[in-house]
């Protein structure tokens, strides 16, 4: 279905050709004095230039043709040249009458995609922390948009599995546990079922074997040495690991076994759910005959050690380094699994997209790795690969956000925090039992936290203010959920009693109905370019101008009590916007309790 701007400047072009003009001028844009006109076109003072006419001669011209035209209700020409434009009544109410025939609102879908989504990509072995949010929220919405577009999507977490922290967390095991059968070199039995340690035990473990790695400045000969011996096994460990080395390999199996049942859980939390599970670990089987590629391709050579790849080009302006394929002794590092994991995901899915939900300070790496991926030939030529950088959340020092005693914040308490603060807001009221006051703080929480996420531009840093992001008032998840829970029930009150014949909206009276409609004709647009530009923030921005159109029609219009054909349209309306309220919510990736 044609966008309702694209119908008008259909008429447009029409009427600049009909003058005598080129139909490129007949450009129609959203108006940026939405208190002068709805939409406009500057087309006139372009072609001005090349007719060697004023502007306002052309733009009259063409204003006299389009009076014939029954897609406007009014067109104006306003010196020097501009022409305004409203639309006809009868265009805006058939177009949202169409919208509301339509599954997914209009929207023009494009060829089936196969996009897989990197997102989420927490370590193995550390709890999730505030860190961890920001690329879950996104992730899971860009990925729900792709879906609604009808692309075969493919969201994958990416875990954090094959690293130098998993032989750190490894030696401290071997540490405190000598005596386990996963270190006896001469065991050659059947490892223990059950889990040995549970996954608080190994939230200890990892910072406690970091912290044996590093020395103060004046430390003793002795404490150094004893700080190198610990990374020099941690070191041995994640080399055993990756030769899948007999005991080792196992004692991992179980350590990211445990760890992965936790995050399940944490991320079901955030209503955050992937389609795979695989880690870095997966891409190493393909490590060796992507490193042959290479050999063959005459781009891999040894630099100090490590095997590396150019990614220099002509017309950088900074220097790129060489992109490390291998560490000193074969041993994968970072590059070397994301390298790897293009080649897995190319082979599996052959896909169109891979897009990379990560922090926008991982850029460089992702600019060798891209590099490097195309220089050796393991992604198709014609697949894109987009770096989709996130910035930090941060405090109100505006440093990235800590606990009040400076370290860092689990994800949990995290959310446990909003949900209290919208909590407090309701403990008061008569209305919910203790219950439901639980269940929806949780509801309302999650909304909060991530809609003040994506309402922002997704590589821009923001405050976390969680006064603000809780308030029921202003540009935030809770006002939304609010509007949405409002029209539920007054459609809901109509309902319980009553039916309607057609689902049909009425031409609008009164100026804010006018509005409504305007803004409803423009949701598949919004839809679009959210998709295309990868841009949650553009739902976020719209529902909220969504909710505020509303909330004063329903304080001038007495929704419930006009004649009966009003009425209709009336409840026909509230449907359409309550189907356009839950379709955003669930792109974002929230959703909205009964009542609130
Ligand atoms: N685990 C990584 C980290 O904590 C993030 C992974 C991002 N995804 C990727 N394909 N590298 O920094």
């Amino acid at each position: 279905m044609k966008k309702l701007i694209s119908l008008l400047q259909d008429r447009m072009e029409k009427a600049f050709q009909e003058c005598g003009y080129d139909n490129e001028y007949g450009k129609v844009i959203n108006s940026n004095r939405p208190d002068l006109c709805e939409f406009q076109c500057d087309g006139a003072l372009a072609a001005a230039k090349r007719y060697k006419k004023p502007p306002f001669i052309i733009a009259e011209e063409v204003v006299e043709k389009c009076k014939d035209y029954k897609e406007f209700e009014k067109i104006e020409m306003i010196k020097p040249g501009f022409i305004n434009i409203n639309v006809s009544k009868d265009l805006l109410t058939n177009y949202c009458n169409r919208i509301m025939n339509e599954e997914k609102f209009g929207c023009q879908m494009y060829k089936n995609k196969t996009v897989v989504i990197d997102y989420g990509g927490p370590n193995i072995a550390k709890p999730l922390h505030v860190g961890h949010l920001r690329p879950a929220i996104i992730g899971e919405s860009i990925k729900r948009i792709h879906k609604f577009f009808d692309n075969n999507v493919i969201g994958d977490v990416h875990l954090g599995d094959w690293g130098l922290q998993m032989g750190l967390v490894i030696e401290e095991l071997k540490f405190r546990h000598p005596d386990w059968d996963y270190f006896n070199e001469n065991f050659d039995g059947e490892y223990c079922k059950e889990a040995l340690f549970t996954v608080t035990d190994l939230e200890e473990i990892y910072p406690c074997a970091n912290s044996k790695t590093k020395v103060s400045e004046n430390a003793t000969e002795e404490e150094k040495e004893k700080a190198n011996e610990f990374k020099e096994n941690a070191r041995t460990n994640t080399a055993y690991l990756q030769e899948k080395k007999r005991g080792y390999y196992d004692l991992w199996k179980k350590i990211v076994e445990i760890s992965v049942k936790d995050l399940k859980e944490n991320y079901k939390k955030l209503n955050v759910f992937f389609d795979l599970w695989l880690g870095e670990s997966d891409s190493q089987k393909y490590v060796k005959s992507m490193v042959e590629k290479m050999k063959d391709l005459g781009i891999l050579y040894e630099s100090n050690g490590a095997m590396v790849v150019d990614v220099q080009e002509p017309n950088d302006t900074t220097q790129i380094n060489p992109c490390m394929v291998l560490k000193t002794g074969g041993v994968s590092c970072y590059q070397t699994t994301d390298l790897a994991t293009i080649m897995q995901r190319q082979i599996d899915f052959n896909p169109d997209e891979i897009i990379y939900v990560v922090d926008k300070r991982q850029e460089l790496h992702f600019i060798q790795v891209f590099r490097c991926a195309r220089k050796a030939e393991i992604i198709d030529k014609d697949a894109k690969l987009i770096f989709l950088g996130f910035g930090t959340m941060n405090g109100k020092d505006g440093k990235p956000f800590k606990t009040r005693n400076g370290g860092v914040m689990r994800l949990e308490n995290l959310i446990d925090e909003v949900n209290r603060k919208v909590y407090e807001k309701m403990r008061d009221s008569k209305e919910y039992s203790e219950e439901e006051k639980v269940k929806i703080s949780k509801i309302v929480g999650l909304s909060a936290l991530k809609y003040a996420d994506l309402s922002n531009q997704i590589s821009k840093d923001y405050i976390f203010d969680i006064d603000k992001f809780t308030s029921f008032e202003g540009k935030t998840g809770p006002y939304i959920l609010y509007t949405l829970v409002r029209i539920k029930s007054i459609l809901n009150k109509f309902y319980e009693n009553n039916t309607i014949k057609e689902n049909k909206i009425l031409n609008p009276v009164e100026d804010i109905e006018r509005q409504i409609l305007l803004k409803i004709s423009k949701y598949n647009q919004i839809l679009e370019e959210s998709y295309i530009e990868n841009a949650p923030s553009k739902i976020c921005t719209y529902l909220y101008e969504l909710a505020n159109i509303f909330n004063s029609y329903y304080q001038k219009v007495k929704i419930l009590k006009e004649d009966s054909e009003r009425l209709e349209s009336n409840i026909s309306l509230l449907s359409l916007l309550k189907r356009i309220f839950e379709n955003g919510i669930e792109l974002l990736g929230f959703e909205a309790p009964e009542k609130m």
